[in-house]
């Protein structure tokens, strides 16, 4: 039998390789996503996995997919988790456990395995991804069975197995990287009352170091989701690129917050979204052209149990694949763009137009107009304050 492992090439999932064979005594293959995390040298990561002990490593450019399938459904959705979280890590592990399930069917494997603790919200994430879409597969998580405790440990297991130990010097954060965001926990961040020190972040620069001059940056969005920046047409990889280029220029998409993780517990995470968070800035805004009050208010309703889902790992749930068709029908007349001017960490919207655009200057003008008739507001008043007068009336002994 064979094992399907999510391996990043750090030491934790170096270790992981000789522990799956001489635990469950089956082969190993490798899987390697590129979610936009940086990978480097693709040749010595093959090396690297073949010298754990892996019989292969696949590795597969998601990015793309990652962007347009998963990205941009929870920017059309408007999903932020705990009023801040813009889901970076949320939004990959559906997209790599997918990839994986797809490698295990090619390959011929009965089993997947990841590098996940049995602490956070990514188990549960790959794990649910897994049960969704192949029951059949055996999960196996290293985490939650073994005795290797910290880090002297695992390398101290690495060497016992000749496994190279992987010479890039561990950071003393954790921290997750792709298109969308890079999230910073641990360290000094465990306690709730430090400060992050400036050396940490790696997506943005300080808003005081940042340009003098403001940036302006006009993003065309088609039916609620991005299709370019000022008027360059991009993919939907390219264009988040880009953008957390300039977005991190202006040191633009940073948020420390202290979150409830799915298994119950609090954690204080610093998360880097530059690109995410102009873009965030940009879809909401032109909401405002293009849906009535009470479409918006359901919208934004429905968005905070779709972001609930994407933190709790349910991709694949029907409830949240049947918002997402809400999402996708609702924001059908939401083209047009956005500008906005960004500086020093700070992201302002400056204008937006839409050929669907429900507002109308000859009705909302202060110069007047026809349709608009202003002594119709009087009788709309009497009726919609006819509760509110009713009870004063009751009140009053009227
Ligand atoms: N707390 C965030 C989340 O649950 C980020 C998790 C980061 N994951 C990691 N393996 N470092 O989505
Ligand atoms: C982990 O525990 O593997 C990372 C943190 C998380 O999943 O929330």
């Amino acid at each position: 039998n064979k094992v399907v492992l999510a391996y990043s090439g750090g030491l934790d999932t170096s270790v992981i390789v000789p522990w799956l064979r001489e635990n469950y005594g089956c082969e190993v293959v490798c899987f390697t996503a590129d979610v936009g995390q940086g990978l480097q040298e693709l040749d010595g990561l093959e090396q690297k996995a073949k010298a754990s002990g892996a019989c292969q490593l696949v590795v597969k450019d998601l990015k793309e997919e990652f962007v347009r399938d998963f990205i941009f459904p929870c920017l059309r959705a408007g999903a932020i988790y705990e009023r801040k979280y813009l889901l970076g890590t949320s939004m990959a592990r559906p997209v790599i456990a997918k990839a994986m399930v797809d490698v295990a069917k090619e390959v011929g494997a009965d089993a997947v395995a990841h590098g996940c603790t049995g602490k956070g919200n990514d188990q549960v994430r790959f794990e649910l991804t897994f049960f969704a879409l192949n029951p059949e597969l055996s999960v196996v998580a290293p985490w939650r069975e073994w005795e290797i405790t910290g880090r002297e440990d695992a390398i101290e297991y690495a060497r016992k197995h000749n496994v190279p130990v992987p010479v890039t010097k561990k950071s003393i954060y954790s921290r997750d990287r792709n298109l969308w965001h890079l999230s910073h926990e641990g360290d000094i961040l465990e306690d709730p009352a430090n400060e992050p020190k400036e050396d940490m972040y790696m997506m943005s620069v300080d808003p005081k170091e940042a340009p003098d001059e403001p940036e302006y940056v006009k993003i065309g969005i088609v039916e609620g989701l991005p299709v370019s920046i000022n008027g360059k047409e991009l993919s939907p990889a390219s264009l988040l690129t880009e953008l957390n280029a300039i977005g991190g220029k202006h040191g633009i998409g940073r948020i420390d917050m202290v979150e409830n993780r799915l298994v119950g517990m609090k954690s204080r995470g610093v998360y880097e979204t530059p690109g995410g968070t102009i873009l965030f800035t940009a879809a909401r805004e032109l909401e405002s052209l293009t849906l009535d009050r009470e479409t918006i208010q359901m919208k934004d309703f429905l968005a905070l149990k779709y972001a609930e889902l994407v933190y709790a790992g349910r991709w694949y749930d029907p409830l949240r694949e049947s918002m997402d068709a809400f999402m996708k029908e609702i924001t059908k007349t939401t083209s047009g763009s956005v500008t906005l001017k960004l500086y020093k960490g700070s992201v302002n919207v400056t204008g937006r137009e839409s050929p669907y655009s429900l507002y109308r200057q000859d009705i909302s003008s202060f110069e007047s107009g026809d349709i608009y008739n202003q002594a119709d507001a009087a009788g709309f008043i009497r009726l919609y304050g006819l509760p509110m007068r009713v009870r004063a009336m009751l009140e009053k002994g009227l």
